[in-house]
């Protein structure tokens, strides 16, 4: 059947979204590329107040070039952000961790988690660590369940690569906004591949900025069984 003949319903009047649960955001103000500042996270919360969202992990970027991102930092800002704000949302302190060379450290430290033992990961968009399985092995022996951050979005990620990561237990997050195109054809149409074969265990925002956040959900229309097939991963979002 033609894929446009099948209707659609825009994802933010479908009511999917109502009472969910972010497991990816960066509204952390000033510590990444996120929001700059309480005013801009101020007016994402509102937005995602109207939108239903009703809990938030706050997942900054942890990687080598933000070395100041280590959990004693981020969880006193992270005080002094719920300190600061006034919204009915709940937030988690949680962060992405990129699996570059300074990862190891990371582990010796301690890591920021969704839930008990979820551990957010990405790696560069273009190409693996060379030792990825290895690192993600070793994550695994420590007790972190790795959760691949937007899996769409890796260009050198084929098929066998995504089925290799989940056979060996590895859970995948999609970006809602993956679904909309926002970061381009490729990481669209994988992200509807993946949601329709059920290869996503979480579903989040990777919100950064508040026009493209809100110009996505509102453009963003999917079909019954899409929308079915969301609202599973946003029941998971609710476990944690
Ligand atoms: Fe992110």
């Amino acid at each position: 059947m033609f894929s446009f003949l099948i209707p659609k319903k825009n994802i933010v009047e479908s009511g999917v979204l109502k009472g969910m649960t972010d497991v990816h955001c960066h509204l952390l103000p000033g510590i990444d590329d996120g929001v700059a500042n309480l005013e801009e996270a101020r007016r994402a919360l509102d937005l995602m107040e109207s939108l239903g969202v009703r809990r938030v992990f706050l997942t900054p970027h942890v990687m080598e070039d933000l070395a100041d991102n280590c959990p004693a930092f981020l969880e006193e800002r992270f005080a002094w952000f719920c300190s600061q704000v006034t919204t009915p949302i709940k937030f988690h302190l949680a962060a992405e961790y990129m699996l570059d060379n300074g990862f190891p450290k990371q582990c010796k430290e301690g890591l920021l988690t969704l839930g008990d033992n979820r551990v957010l990961v990405e790696t560069s968009y273009f190409s693996a660590p060379y030792d990825l399985k290895t690192i993600l092995y070793n994550l695994q022996s420590e007790g972190y369940q790795p959760v691949l951050a937007h899996a769409e979005r890796y260009m050198y990620m084929d098929w066998n690569d995504y089925d290799y990561l989940r056979e060996h237990g590895i859970i995948f997050q999609m970006n809602i906004m993956s679904l909309s195109g926002t970061y381009g054809p490729l990481p669209c149409e994988k992200a509807r591949k993946m949601l329709e074969k059920d290869y996503y265990e979480h579903v989040g925002s990777d919100y950064h900025q508040y026009r493209v956040y809100e110009h996505a959900l509102r453009h963003l229309n999917l079909t019954k069984k899409q929308l079915e097939k969301v609202k599973l991963l946003l029941d998971n979002n609710d476990r944690l």
